[in-house]
């Protein structure tokens, strides 16, 4: 517990920061839930009370929180200093293990966040082709890059047609270059999707493409939209990037792996950082040569006053030692038992909802199965009723961020998963049901 409760904290975070908060994305509704120390699956609050952490800090948290091989690899490093402009060892070991585990990663460069990672690797992609320009997919979110801004908010009123989406600017003031030079593709709807990569692909340096992207809804790639859109791509020359910042807590390879994607080029944070800041750029030997200083170059200069800073380092070593095909197989059973049980209750009460997503991540809809990011967007009555949803999971002292996404960690057990399970039957068995109603 701390002295002050979060709503005493929150007043004093309104004099300090724009509408009360340093990140957009801190769920405030209406007040957020200040929280003081986080052990395992749990976390809590300032006001002392307990909650099941389903949100792992945008799914960072895969082993829960103060994770005891992280903390001592940690305490170790602090004492041994926590940056230098020198490289350290600690650095060619969490390289080693990305590279070990992913098929089509020989060669890493460290950054700070996932947003530089998408960043270094367009500009890797760019200096490659010699061309500005990238596709990406309706409504997908790659971070805070400009480019890979462009359509993340697209709406009924802006986003044109379904098989050639309009290019949406994310913010007012936004470049008009920056909207022009991207191509926005609908998931999952392969014609569609290889047609503009044919159409635009002499202006485009790559493809990015999350293969589970969770702000279009969670939904998985088709493997004929990812076969095409490669297809397409090389065709024309245009690099595939995968975005794995996310997803990459898929399995032991990653989410490419996963989903039989081959890209040029990788794009990593979250996981691999074991809870501290961290991003990373990987590909193929040659590709990668664009950072080198080797033969002229570098073609893109990448640096970073924290870049590789042997905290993270050694922390995200500590936590993917840890990530061993075992315990991904113990994660995805984790998920497969929570989506059967919500997929259930669901089922039994006879509601319009549905689970989309894949291993340790489930995103409740309050509707019928979306397949794209326009399918997912809800009316009011569905806006309510996840907003409702995600309330009575905090009542029953389990935190799920408004989008209704879980997240599972390696902390939890099937006793977690199921409090998390009772509770949704629960609320759908409380919910009204129209379709009874009008009976
Ligand atoms: C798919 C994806 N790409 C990129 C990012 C950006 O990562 P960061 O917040 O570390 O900048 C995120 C963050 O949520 C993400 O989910």
């Amino acid at each position: 517990m701390t002295k002050s409760s979060s709503n005493q904290i929150f007043d004093r975070a309104k004099r300090v920061f724009p509408d009360g908060t340093t990140r957009i994305t801190v769920d405030r509704d209406p007040t957020p839930i200040y929280v003081t120390r986080g052990e395992g699956a749990w976390l809590f609050s300032a006001e002392g009370r307990p909650y099941l952490d389903c949100h792992g800090n945008f799914t960072v948290l895969i082993h829960g929180h103060a994770f005891a091989p992280v903390i001592e690899a940690v305490e170790r490093q602090l004492r041994l200093g926590t940056c230098f402009a020198n490289p350290t060892e600690a650095e060619v070991e969490l390289a080693e293990r990305i590279a070990g585990r992913v098929p089509g990663v020989d060669h890493v460069r460290f950054v700070n966040t996932g947003t530089e990672a998408v960043m270094f690797a367009i500009k890797a992609a760019r200096a490659v082709t010699g061309r500005s320009g990238i596709a990406k997919i309706e409504g997908a979110y790659h971070g805070a890059y400009d480019w890979v801004e462009v359509s993340q908010t697209s709406s009924p009123a802006t986003w044109g047609d379904a098989a050639a989406p309009n290019s949406v600017p994310f913010y007012r003031g936004m470049p008009a270059a920056v909207v022009e030079d991207v191509v926005t593709l609908p998931l999952n709807d392969p014609e569609a999707a290889a047609r503009l990569i044919h159409q635009h692909g002499h202006r485009l340096a790559a493809v990015v493409i999350d293969p589970m992207p969770s702000r279009v809804g969670l939904i998985p790639a088709d493997p004929g939209f990812l076969e095409a859109i490669s297809t397409a791509a090389r065709a024309k020359g245009v690099l595939v990037i995968a975005d794995e910042v996310l997803n990459f807590r898929l399995g032991h390879g990653g989410a490419s792996a996963r989903f039989g994607l081959r890209p040029d080029l990788f794009a990593f944070g979250k996981i691999i950082g074991g809870g501290f800041p961290i991003g990373a750029v990987g590909g193929r030997a040659e590709i990668m040569a664009v950072f080198s200083r080797e033969g002229g170059g570098p073609a893109v200069p990448q640096g970073g006053t924290f870049s590789a800073n042997p905290v993270s380092m050694v922390a995200g070593a500590a936590s993917l030692d840890h990530l061993t095909p075992d315990a991904f197989g113990r994660l995805e059973q984790l998920g497969d038992r929570l989506r059967q049980r919500l997929e259930a209750s669901i089922r039994s009460a006879g509601l319009q909802m549905s689970v989309t997503g894949a291993a340790s991540l489930l995103r409740i809809h309050p509707k019928a199965a979306p397949g794209d990011f326009r399918q997912a967007q809800l009316d009011e009555p569905q806006r309510l009723r996840l907003k409702r949803l995600v309330q009575s999971f905090a009542a029953a002292g389990i935190l799920v961020p408004q989008s209704g996404m879980l997240c599972l960690s390696t902390a939890m057990t099937e006793a977690e998963v199921d409090l998390v399970a009772d509770a949704f039957d629960a609320f759908v068995q409380s919910e009204p049901n129209p379709a009874v109603e009008r009976a």
